[in-house]
């Protein structure tokens, strides 16, 4: 996070992005973006409200920044060969495009694994919630669950080191304190008991309409950009739509492989938001609220948190055999995230006056859209539920202490609230927003997910899973004992 705004600073200063003050490519570039908070929304704070504390938190999250997947990558080298393979002057801006080369320098070792500002972001995490939260006390050992791609495992084992800093012994692993159980990943039997549940789901895909809707819109603005840019191409080399749109996501992966930003000062602040726009309608309709099945994928993560936290802290909801830790974090891929924002319902509902928010047009992007990609699915993205305890009357303004005894509660029973947090943003509930810092009421919020439940329907019987063998529509993981999975621990 750190590096991120160092580097974030450095691009405005030196560059002046198109003009626009306080424009920065890398929080419009979607899935490309490195991590950044989103920002405010509704101008909550981001803060835990006076009086209140959390007592059990459940993220579920995207690895850190990595490197291209090996497809990009080759859509990398292609344009690499066609800067070289061709005589040509490039001037101004484009003057670096003759000497530049792909951001690989290892290739058995980098696509499609964690970069050093992936591996800083995980760490950074880690930091972070162990500070924010003080669940870990002393020598306790703390369990993690990831889906087993080694980006995915690798994030999670930097959390790790960052979440427990000591505890990791080399010489003598059964003093390890940090644990990760590793569940199959995008396998099609483990249904919903999954960091991965939408691979089971055959009609899934066949709702996709994300990647057909973000090509069409990307028509509409890549020839324009490419005009535009090729006009200080002086004979020889002329840049097509394709080459654009790999030139766009060049910004987001150099500046975390390598910190070169020049792809990023390349483009106008209004073709980075086209840019991001195509990703948005990828993931809306792809497997976001657009999708008519995303709803269902997402809702058994939702539907084991919701049981934990009514359960409580300590205690195991029924009929589970073993009691989560306070705070539980999923490690797992970007696709995975927007069905969570379904299952929750949120970022999705248009307000009663003004033009219509969602679903989102496929031809004309509306700013007041909460729903953006980069502000998910950015590397290392997150949705997290938070469980608080807030004192029912507020945080006192004087105290008085008793020489010889401790200080306690006197009996005054906390209420219960939960909230959102979409890239550490605070995202309200809609009709939920009762609580301190627009937080919901724990039973408020229990009978919000039973009618989101209606909404998403069974796992099984929406997926056409009935009859199939170990299908289930339960999410147990966090409450089973350590399962068919491996414990790994930290790495040397
Ligand atoms: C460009 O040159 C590279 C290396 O010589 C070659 O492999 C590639 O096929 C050429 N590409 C094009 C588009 O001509
Ligand atoms: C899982 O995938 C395999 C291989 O494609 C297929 O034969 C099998 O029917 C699938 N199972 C389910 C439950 O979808
Ligand atoms: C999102 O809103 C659209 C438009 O109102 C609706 O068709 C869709 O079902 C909603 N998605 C979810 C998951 O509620």
């Amino acid at each position: 996070m750190f590096k991120t705004r160092t580097l974030v600073l450095c691009l405005l200063a030196v560059h002046g992005v198109g003009g626009e003050a306080n424009f920065n490519p890398l929080q419009h570039s979607g899935p490309a973006s490195p991590y950044f908070d989103a920002p405010s929304q509704d101008g909550i704070p981001t803060e835990t409200p006076p009086g209140c504390r959390v007592d059990q938190a459940a993220y579920i999250l995207r690895h850190g920044s990595r490197y291209p997947e090996p497809g990009s990558f080759q859509g990398w080298v292609n344009l690499f060969n066609k800067f070289q393979n061709a005589s040509y002057t490039a001037r101004g801006p484009l003057a670096f495009i003759p000497s530049w080369v792909p951001p690989v320098d290892d290739l058995p070792h980098e696509p499609p694994f964690l970069t050093s500002t992936g591996a800083g972001e995980a760490f950074s995490l880690g930091v972070d919630l162990r500070k924010r939260y003080g669940f870990t006390k002393g020598g306790t050992d703390f369990t993690i669950w990831s889906a087993s791609q080694q980006r995915v495992l690798d994030t999670g084992a930097y959390f790790l080191r960052g979440y427990l800093s000591q505890g990791s012994y080399n010489s003598d692993l059964s003093l390890n304190r940090g644990f990760t159980i590793s569940l199959p990943d995008s396998v099609n039997n483990t249904f919903a008991d999954s960091l991965t549940p939408s691979t089971s789901f055959p009609l899934y895909t066949s709702g996709d309409r994300g990647s057909a809707m973000a090509s069409q819109f990307r028509a509409t603005y890549l020839p324009n950009i490419a005009r535009r840019l090729n006009q200080h191409f002086l004979d020889g080399l002329v840049l097509d739509p394709v080459d654009v749109g790999i030139m766009q996501d060049l910004c987001g992966f150099s500046a975390e492989i390598n910190g070169d930003t020049r792809f990023c000062n390349i483009f106008e602040p209004s073709e980075w938001l086209d840019y991001e726009y195509a990703h948005d309608l990828n993931y809306y309709y792809g497997s976001g609220p657009g999708n008519p099945f995303s709803a269902t994928v997402g809702f058994p993560w939702v539907k084991a948190i919701t049981d934990i936290f009514v359960a409580g802290p300590g205690r195991s909801p029924t009929g589970a055999s073993a009691t989560p830790p306070p705070l539980m974090m999923g490690f797992t891929h970007d696709n995975n995230l927007p069905p969570i924002i379904s299952a929750l319902g949120v970022w999705n509902t248009s307000k009663p006056r003004g033009a219509p928010i969602y679903p989102l047009s496929p031809t004309t992007p509306n700013p007041e859209r909460m729903f953006r990609s980069s502000f998910l699915v950015a590397f290392r993205g997150y949705v997290a539920l938070e469980r608080l305890a807030c004192d029912n009357t507020g945080p006192a303004q004087e105290v008085k202490h008793v020489a010889g005894t401790a200080a306690s509660d006197k009996g005054n029973k906390p209420s219960h609230f939960v909230r959102i947090r979409v890239d550490n943003a605070p995202v309200p509930i809609p009709g939920c927003t009762d609580g301190p810092g627009a937080t919901c009421s724990l039973s408020a919020f229990v009978k919000h997910v039973n009618t989101q439940g209606r909404v998403a329907g069974d796992f099984v019987d929406r997926c056409g899973l009935s009859g199939v063998p170990g299908a289930t529509s339960r999410l147990q993981f966090l409450t089973n004992q350590p399962m068919p999975a491996s414990v790994i621990p930290l790495p040397s």
